[in-house]
């Protein structure tokens, strides 16, 4: 099945669904696997040093010549600055960046030809993202996994498409054909999905992450600032319900980060450093939506298949 919207030809690629750029997980692997499957991959490298960040795009090269992008935190500048020109240069599309409008670097990337996007909790981010001149905003719902804001995707995601001209891609708590199909409803034209993509072959995930999304419901997620000091959606555990006590004594971003990272609670990862009643597990209320492991290609293929089903089924009851 072929799903085509206007943003398939402004990223050259086949689908509209976008890997998200997921810290931690979304690394060469799951990148490159989403961009053969006809997506678009995207690399989570914030907080990587710029070495790593040249390495894991030439991975990706070395897995695929398809379109890809590299996902940072425009709250973390330095990181920003310092990284740009080895995005630009080792080949990426597209630069998305979470966290706020990456002004500096827009004009730079766009001088090479590589887009950039922006992940928007709100209306009035994405009306900046424009101005800034963006070429596209995430509309990333209060459901989603990680740093989220408190507008549910159902309100935000029209809102965005009103509110702006460039593309909407739509965010938070997409996991099947039917969310896709949403998305579609609401004037988006494309998705931008982090957790389902954690519960691949291909996601670099501690295996209690992965097996926590499997089991876990979709109220089993909490909005906290105990990780990094700025609120994150994440899989409740013991270590968040007793900050969530007190939550006054949480940090402000990012020494809150880097406190957590001292405790080493931050390695969502690596199985040997994460602890399931402690560490991170950031995740959207989707969860309770994904039953299995698979690998991109399969997840790929069926997401396109059950798109298919709901937009058929619907168009159907149009014509009834
Ligand atoms: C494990 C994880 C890590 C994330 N890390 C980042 C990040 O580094 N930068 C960013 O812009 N967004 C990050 N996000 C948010 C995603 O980009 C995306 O907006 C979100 O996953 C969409 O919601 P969903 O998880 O419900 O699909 C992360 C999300 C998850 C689940």
């Amino acid at each position: 099945m072929t799903l085509r919207t206007p943003i398939c030809d402004l990223f050259d690629i086949e689908v509209p669904i976008f890997l998200a750029g997921m810290g931690q997980v979304a690394f060469a692997d799951l990148c490159a696997a989403v961009s053969e499957a006809g997506g678009f991959g995207t690399l989570g490298m914030a907080g990587s040093s710029k070495d790593a960040i040249r390495d894991e795009m030439r991975r990706v090269r070395q897995k695929t010549d398809k379109p890809f992008g590299v996902d940072l935190l425009a709250a973390l500048p330095e990181q920003v600055l310092e990284a740009i020109d080895i995005i630009i240069d080792e080949g990426a599309s597209a630069f998305i960046a979470g966290l706020g409008v990456p002004g500096p670097v827009i004009e730079r990337c766009h001088r090479k030809n590589v887009k950039v996007m922006v992940v928007c909790g709100k209306v009035e981010h994405a009306r900046r993202a424009e101005e800034a001149g963006c070429d596209g905003v995430v509309a990333q719902g209060t459901e989603a996994g990680g740093h989220t804001g408190r507008i549910a995707t159902m309100a935000l995601v029209p809102q965005t498409v009103d509110a702006v001209t460039i593309p909407v891609l739509a965010a938070g708590s997409i996991v099947d054909g039917r969310g896709i199909a949403a998305a579609l409803a609401f004037g988006a034209q494309g998705v931008w999905m982090g957790t389902r993509f954690i519960a691949t072959d291909e996601a670099r995930a501690a295996h209690a992450f992965k097996d926590k999304i499997i089991a876990s419901d979709g109220a089993d997620t909490t909005i906290t600032r105990c990780y990094s000091g700025k609120p994150m959606r994440v899989v409740t555990n013991p270590f968040v319900e007793e900050w969530e006590r007190d939550p006054s004594r949480i940090k402000p971003f990012p020494q809150q980060l880097v406190d957590s990272a001292s405790a080493g609670v931050m390695a969502y990862a690596h199985d040997a450093h994460t602890d399931a009643e402690r560490t991170c597990m950031p995740a959207g209320q989707g969860i309770g939506g994904i039953a299995d492991i698979v690998p991109v290609r399969e997840l790929m293929a069926r997401l396109l298949a059950e798109t298919d089903q709901v937009l058929g089924r619907l168009g159907r009851l149009a014509s009834a």
